[in-house]
């Protein structure tokens, strides 16, 4: 018999396996620039990465969105870019300009970082996970995440954001061994940070391939689905009851041979898919996580309103957790997240 606890949480039901109508909602990116009080909040942290390693920061800005719009879930505030931070890569955030680290071009510059994770060094993010456990309404799940070795890569080898990710794919061509030790410390790296997380509270793990997207078939079986597999088995090895979504940003067609491959528990879709097609061709056990665009929401009206009928009535009948396609956007306006907010509660 589950328990009652997690009986009351409707995305850990839709992760067991409970079809639910209107389906549970979160959005990516839901603690962040487009709220006042976050605003206020970072203000507070002379840097992002200040602001992430500052418990009471952290937890505040991950219980925000949840106290102004009761999502069904809240996702600890952190950064994917904390990992490398981890790893003894030097790492800051320009504002206006993204993240910033000191590129990794050669093997010299990998035998300069740590071989394996430094975890004391990620402590705050497991202290702010207990305190936001605290503060959580009862019928609200906690999400913890990482980045998927293969986006983590991809910052770490650029040094900054890319459009194409060609510096990564590069290196992963001209020297696929070097690339692959990367990769392999990214793997356990994230393993014993999502374990971490787990045994500090949260009960949902969420993968982020935010740039799985740019590679090419067999590449992508190599660097995004082989160590993202890699990483699920581990943690149902070690924690068996954590349910874990993997969200390989632009994978398209590769899909359904990805959620088969990997094991993950849902699939988070990005706003490219059509909702009507993943319905179809990802098998039914997988749950679906999607996938309105973002802008649809910056625009609001009648463009989010059918948007937003369609997405739900694509997935009726499925595994389902209404998200956005991709993190939300600063200029999105409150008002708009309200309303989605009542049509995807109202089940229409
Ligand atoms: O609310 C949440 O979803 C939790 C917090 C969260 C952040 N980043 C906070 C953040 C999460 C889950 C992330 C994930 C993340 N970070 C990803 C994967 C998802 C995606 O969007 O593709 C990636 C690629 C990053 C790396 C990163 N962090 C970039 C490229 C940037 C700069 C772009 C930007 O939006 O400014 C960041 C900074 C960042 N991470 C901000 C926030 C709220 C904005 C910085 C600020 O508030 O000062």
């Amino acid at each position: 018999m589950a328990e009652p606890h997690l009986a009351e949480k409707k995305i850990l039901r839709v992760l067991s396996g409970e079809t639910i109508s209107p389906p549970p909602i979160w959005l990516m990116r839901q603690a962040g620039r487009y709220l006042p009080e976050y605003r206020e909040l970072r203000a507070k942290a002379s840097s992002f990465l200040e602001f992430c390693y500052t418990p009471e920061l952290a937890a505040e800005a991950t219980l925000q969105p949840i106290r102004r719009f009761g999502f069904d879930a809240a996702i600890i505030f952190s950064d994917i870019l904390v990992v490398p931070d981890a790893f003894g890569q030097k790492v800051w955030f320009e504002s206006g300009a993204g993240p910033r680290l000191t590129p990794i071009a050669d093997a010299a510059d990998l035998t300069r970082l740590r071989a394996t994770i430094d975890l004391n060094r990620l402590a705050p993010v497991f202290d702010a996970i207990g305190r936001v456990k605290r503060d959580l309404p009862k019928e609200t799940a906690l999400i913890g995440f990482c980045g998927a070795p293969f986006t983590v890569a991809a910052y770490m080898v650029a040094g900054e954001s890319s459009s194409d990710q060609a510096p990564a794919r590069l290196l992963a061509y001209r020297d696929p061994g070097l690339f692959q030790e990367l990769i392999d410390r990214l793997v356990l790296g994230s393993i014993d940070y999502l374990a971490r997380q787990i045994e500090a509270g949260v009960e949902i793990v969420q993968i982020f391939d935010s740039w799985a997207g740019m590679l090419p078939e067999e590449q992508f079986a190599r660097w995004c689905v082989a160590p993202v597999r890699a990483i699920i088995e581990a943690m149902r090895e070690r924690h068996a009851d954590v349910k874990i979504i993997a969200f390989p940003r632009r994978a398209g067609l590769a899909l359904p041979e990805f959620a088969a491959s990997t094991g993950a528990d849902a699939l988070g879709l990005d706003a490219a898919v059509d909702p009507f097609a993943a319905a179809k061709l990802i098998a039914p056990a997988t749950a679906l996580q999607g996938n309105l665009d973002p802008l649809a929401l910056v625009a609001g009206g009648d463009a989010l309103r059918e948007a937003t009928a369609r997405i739900l009535s694509a997935f009726a009948g499925r595994l389902h957790i209404f998200n956005l396609g991709h993190g939300i956007l600063p200029e999105t306006p409150i008002a708009h997240v309200e309303a989605l907010l009542a049509q995807v509660r109202s089940g229409c």
